[in-house]
C-alpha cells in the first residue's frame, strides 16, 4: 500500500514537472530551446515534420522560381533554419546571392554540414546572420526576393510588425516578399513567439499588419503541405514583377 502511494506521488511529481517545462517552453525565446536541451535537437525535425523536409524545400523553390526568381537575383531567407530551402536555392543562385537570417546558429551549421557541404558553400558564398529580432538590415543591402516560410505561423503581432517594417527597409521598388501564415477565425493575441505550435490570424489582421507598413498585400492559392496561406508582400508602386507574379501559374 505504502509502495503504491509512493508510486502515485512520484507519477504526480513527474506530470507536474512536465507541465511546468511545457509552460516555460511556450514562452521561451527560440535560442533558449537548444541550451535547455531543446524539444528536438535534430536539424531536420526542428523546422517541421521530418518526412516533409524535402517537399517543403521543393515548394519554396518552385514557388519562387514561378514568381520569377532567377540566378542573378538576390534572396533573403528569413528564418532559414537548417537550410531546408537553402539547399536548393544556394546551388541555383549565382555566388553571393543567397542570404539567410536565423537565431539558431547550430541549425545553419548542421545544414551546411549535413545538407550542403563546405565545397558548395565555398563555391556559392552564401551569407548568414544570427539574429532573433528581425534586423533584416544586417547585410546592408536590398534584396530582389524575400521569403519567410513558416515564420509568421509562430510569431506574435509585434514580431510580424517588426519583420515587415524591417523588410520594407531592404526592399527596392521591384522586390517581392513571399510569406505565409495560418489563417484562422481569431487572432493569436500573445506577445511571444510560439514553437513548435502554430498561431492563427484572420486575413483582415494580416492585411492590416502589412498595409500599416505601406506595403501591398495579396493572398494567393498555392499548395502548402502544412496548410498555411501564402501571401505576396510588395512595395506600393506599379511593378511589372508584382503584376506578373499575380498572374504566375498557381497563383489566383
Ligand atoms: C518552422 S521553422 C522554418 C524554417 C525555414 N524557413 C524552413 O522552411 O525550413 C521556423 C524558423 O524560424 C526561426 N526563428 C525563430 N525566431 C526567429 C526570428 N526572430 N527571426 C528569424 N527566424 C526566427 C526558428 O529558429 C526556425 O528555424
Amino acid at each position: 500500500m505504502g509502495f503504491i502511494a509512493t508510486l502515485k506521488e512520484y507519477r504526480r511529481t513527474l506530470i507536474r514537472a512536465r507541465y511546468r517545462l511545457a509552460r516555460q517552453m511556450k514562452h521561451m525565446a527560440p535560442q533558449n530551446s537548444v541550451r535547455l536541451g531543446g524539444h528536438n535537437p535534430h536539424h531536420r525535425a526542428f523546422v517541421g515534420a521530418k518526412e516533409k523536409y524535402d517537399i517543403m524545400a521543393a515548394v519554396q523553390f518552385n514557388l519562387l522560381t514561378s514568381l520569377g526568381l532567377r540566378e542573378h537575383h538576390s534572396l533573403l531567407d528569413i528564418g532559414c533554419g537548417s537550410l531546408r530551402a537553402g539547399r536548393l536555392f544556394i546551388p541555383y543562385l549565382s555566388p553571393g546571392n543567397y542570404y539567410g537570417i536565423e537565431p539558431e546558429e547550430w541549425l545553419v551549421q548542421e545544414g551546411i554540414k549535413l545538407e550542403l557541404g563546405n565545397e558548395l558553400i565555398e563555391l556559392k558564398r552564401p551569407s548568414f546572420a544570427y539574429d532573433n529580432d528581425f534586423n533584416l538590415g544586417v547585410f546592408n543591402r536590398t534584396f530582389d526576393y524575400l521569403i519567410a516560410q513558416s515564420i509568421f505561423t509562430h510569431s506574435a503581432k509585434p514580431q510580424i510588425a517588426k519583420c515587415l517594417a524591417s523588410a520594407k527597409q531592404v526592399m527596392g521598388s521591384g522586390s517581392l516578399f513571399v510569406a505565409n501564415y495560418i489563417h484562422g477565425e481569431k487572432d493569436y493575441e500573445g506577445r511571444h513567439w510560439v514553437y513548435p505550435e502554430c498561431v492563427p490570424y484572420t486575413e483582415a489582421t494580416m492585411r492590416g499588419l502589412v498595409t500599416a507598413q505601406g506595403l501591398g498585400f495579396y493572398p494567393f492559392a498555392y499548395h502548402h503541405p502544412g496548410g498555411a496561406t501564402w501571401i505576396l508582400i510588395f512595395p506600393p508602386c506599379d511593378s511589372p514583377k508584382v503584376r506578373s507574379a499575380m498572374n504566375a501559374p498557381g497563383t489566383i
